[in-house]
Parts: C-alpha cells; sequence; structure tokens
C-alpha cells in the first residue's frame, strides 16, 4: 500500500481525483489535506472518507507544523499538490491571497516531504531519497502565456503569465524545479488546459453558464467572446496525472491538453441549445427550472466588460505525455458537456449546498456593474 497526500481535494479536479483513485486503484490510501475555503466543500468528499482508506484533515498548506505532523502521523510517500487559489477574477480583486497560497503554500509542501523523505547525503553532498517518493504538482497551462491564432504549448514554450494567478502558479512550479536541481527531488509537474466536469464551482465559465440559463439569469460573456480555451474532461486529467505520478520520468513536465479548442461563445451557444433540447424531450428535469423553457434561448447572452489582461488562446500539444505514456484525451467536447449538464440537472441540491455561502456577494460584486 501506499499513502498519497492530495492537497485541495475538498475542490473541483482533487475531489474527482480522489474519486478516481478509490475506485481504480487498491493500493492507494488517501491523506486529504484542505482548508474548506469558499471552493471547498466537505460535502463534496464526504462519502468517500471513510477513516481508513480515505482520512480527512481541515488546514492550511502553508502551515509548515501541521504539515510536518502529518508526515509524522502517516506513511506518506506521494504528495500531489492541487491546493490552491484558482480563479484568475478573484487573482485581479486580491493578487497578494495568491502568492500566500499558491507559492508560499507550494514551497511549504516541498520542505515539509524533503525533511520527511531525506536519508542522508550521497558523497557529492546531495540529498538521498527515500525510494519510491514522488512529488507532483498541479499546474496550468496559464504559466505559457497566450497564444494567437496559430501554435500550441509545448512543455519547452517559454514561461510568460499574465495573471496574478498565472504569475503565482509559475512561481510555485519554479520551486518545484529549483527542489529538482538542487536536492534533487524527485518531483514533477503536469500543466493541463481548462478543465470542465463534475463538482465545479459555479464561478468558472461553464458552471456558471448552467446554472444561470436554469435560473433564468442572464449569460456575462467577456468581450466578444471569442477568447479560445482547450476544454478537457476533468476523469481525462485525474487519469492523465496519475500516469504521470505512476510512470512519469522525475524532474520533467508534461502538458495535459483535451484537443477541444473552442471558442466561448460557442460554448454558451451549444449549453443554451443542449439545456432547451433536455427540457423539450424530457419533462421531468423542468422541475429544476426557475424560468420558463421558451426563455432558455440566445436572448440571454450578454456582452460585458472584458477581463483586464485577458488571455486569447490557449492550447496544448500533448505528444509528450501521449509518447511517453500513452495518455490521450477520451472525451471529445460534445460528449463531455452533455454529460456534465446532465451531472448539473441531477446535483441541484449541491450546487445549492456551495452557493449558500458568499456566493451572492461575490456574484454581485463581480457582474452587477460590469
Ligand atoms: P478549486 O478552486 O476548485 O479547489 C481548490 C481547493 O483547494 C479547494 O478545495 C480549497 O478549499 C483548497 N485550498 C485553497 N487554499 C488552500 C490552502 N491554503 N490550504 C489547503 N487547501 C486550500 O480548484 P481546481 O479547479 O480544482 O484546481 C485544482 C488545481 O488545478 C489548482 O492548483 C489549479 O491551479 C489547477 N488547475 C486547474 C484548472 C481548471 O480548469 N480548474 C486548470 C489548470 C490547472
Ligand atoms: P474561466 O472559467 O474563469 O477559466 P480561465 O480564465 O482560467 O480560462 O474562464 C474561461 C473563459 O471564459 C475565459 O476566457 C473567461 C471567460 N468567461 C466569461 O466570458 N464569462 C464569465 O462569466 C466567466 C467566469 C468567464
Amino acid at each position: 500500500m501506499k499513502t498519497y497526500l492530495v492537497t485541495g481535494a475538498a475542490g473541483f479536479i482533487g475531489s474527482n481525483y480522489v474519486k478516481y483513485l478509490l475506485a481504480n486503484y487498491q493500493d492507494v490510501n488517501i491523506v486529504i489535506l484542505d482548508a474548506l475555503t469558499y471552493a471547498g466543500n466537505y460535502g463534496t468528499i464526504a462519502s468517500d472518507v471513510d477513516g481508513k482508506r480515505c482520512v480527512f484533515v481541515k488546514g492550511d498548506i502553508c502551515d509548515a507544523q501541521l504539515a510536518a505532523k502529518l508526515f509524522a502521523e502517516y506513511p506518506i510517500s506521494v504528495v500531489v499538490n492541487f491546493a490552491a487559489e484558482s480563479h484568475v477574477d478573484r487573482s485581479i480583486e486580491n493578487p497578494q491571497l495568491f502568492l500566500q497560497t499558491n507559492i508560499l503554500g507550494t514551497q511549504n509542501l516541498l520542505d515539509a516531504a524533503r525533511k520527511a523523505w531525506v536519508t542522508g547525503k550521497d558523497d557529492k553532498g546531495y540529498p538521498v531519497w527515500k525510494p519510491g517518493v514522488r512529488f507532483h504538482q498541479v499546474s496550468t497551462d496559464e504559466v505559457y502565456g497566450s497564444l494567437g491564432k496559430d501554435g500550441y504549448f509545448t512543455e519547452t514554450t517559454p514561461l510568460d503569465p499574465r495573471s496574478p494567478y498565472s504569475a503565482a502558479k509559475t512561481s510555485a512550479d519554479l520551486f518545484v524545479k529549483a527542489y529538482v536541481e538542487t536536492f534533487k527531488m524527485p518531483a514533477t509537474i503536469t500543466r493541463c488546459s481548462n478543465n470542465y466536469g463534475p463538482y465545479h464551482f459555479p464561478e468558472k465559465l461553464i458552471p456558471l453558464i448552467i446554472k444561470n440559463i436554469l435560473e433564468g439569469k442572464k449569460l456575462p460573456v467577456y468581450g466578444k467572446g471569442e477568447n479560445v480555451r482547450d476544454w478537457l474532461y476533468v476523469e481525462d486529467h485525474c487519469k492523465a496525472i496519475e500516469m504521470v505520478v505512476r510512470k512519469g520520468r522525475p524532474g520533467e513536465v508534461y502538458n495535459v491538453g483535451g484537443h477541444n479548442e473552442k471558442m466561448n461563445i460557442e460554448i454558451v451557444k451549444l449549453t443554451i441549445d443542449t439545456i432547451r433540447h433536455i427540457m423539450e424531450t424530457e419533462p421531468k428535469y423542468r422541475a429544476v427550472l426557475k424560468t420558463e423553457v421558451e426563455n432558455i434561448n440566445y436572448d440571454l447572452i450578454t456582452y460585458v466588460a472584458d477581463r483586464l489582461g485577458h488571455d486569447m488562446r490557449y492550447a496544448i500539444d500533448p505528444t509528450k505525455i501521449t509518447r511517453e505514456l500513452g495518455w490521450y484525451p477520451e472525451t471529445k467536447f460534445e460528449q463531455g458537456i452533455v454529460k456534465t449538464i446532465y451531472w448539473y440537472l441531477d446535483h441541484q441540491d449541491w450546487v445549492k449546498d456551495v452557493t449558500s455561502g458568499d456566493y451572492q456577494n461575490y456574484y454581485e460584486r463581480m457582474y452587477q456593474n460590469r
């Protein structure tokens, strides 16, 4: 058995990863560390936490004492770091918080793992690591900046972050690289494109649009809606991470992308069309609507002021992970979005739960006078 410390697993991708691990790997025990910020929800993982294969600890990745205690208490040999402030719009409001969690938090985990996993020194003074240990950092394609109409991000594309969020994620990646070079830490990084799927907090484009359509609210599209993202179904991402943790070469970066480039406006229109179709053909779902079926149309689309420094296009070249590890994105966007919409229709209680806190204030602050 191996014990994984999975941080940020009460959030979107981390919770999907924990569910994926528990369902597919019998050789893994999990310690979840999550601060339960606005983006973390214990209910999302409550049914996975059994106190044996999977335990939950509420805490901050910046807390050095807590990290040391977890390494002392559990035989952790793998760290997968999802914990982060993850929303670009919030990073424009409060860059400092992103520096704190995304950079200092990652460095704190790197150090805690180093202290727990180093067993001595080699003849050149480099640390000797316990066999089989691995630190995995979940990063983003946003570290590469923004593309024009052509081209793809590869692992050798220069780092060129442009938002406070991506600047902080880039700094965290550089700390991981520094630990690889300086201490020979067995660490890997994955840089993925935009994920979508179950348990996605409705501040991000796709879940926000779904929520608003069901409520008959306006759909805020930034700028002209022509920005492009490369959408990756979250389960495909979880598979990629696990392949890299198990088989990826230490010290390497792997890009993970969906080959699913879409303009934001295309996504918004497809989501409207799909929900309208479901409501017309499966009347039982009309019970979740707070509007009439006829109101689900393109009139809901509202063009609002653009995001500051809005990256134009992201697109990943995942050749390296395909060639080395055999990973490829299995889910086409047209299938994944339908699965995702049904998930939200079937989990309205979850949406209510995660938006019961400060969500309404955030929404009004972000969109009222935009
Ligand atoms: P999320 O915002 O849904 O979840 C983040 C989780 O981290 C939450 O459970 C939150 O409570 C927890 N957290 C935040 N600060 C913490 C702290 N100081 N200590 C402990 N826990 C803390 O994020 P997500 O979308 O699941 O993203 C997960 C990771 O993947 C992030 O590192 C993000 O940068 C990266 N990523 C996300 C996407 C995407 O499309 N969502 C794309 C590329 C990379
Ligand atoms: P988002 O889901 O915030 O992810 P990211 O900024 O990390 O790519 O946004 C995806 C795209 O959708 C991005 O181009 C910004 C745009 N967007 C809107 O047009 N309206 C919205 O309300 C949101 C949240 C995003």
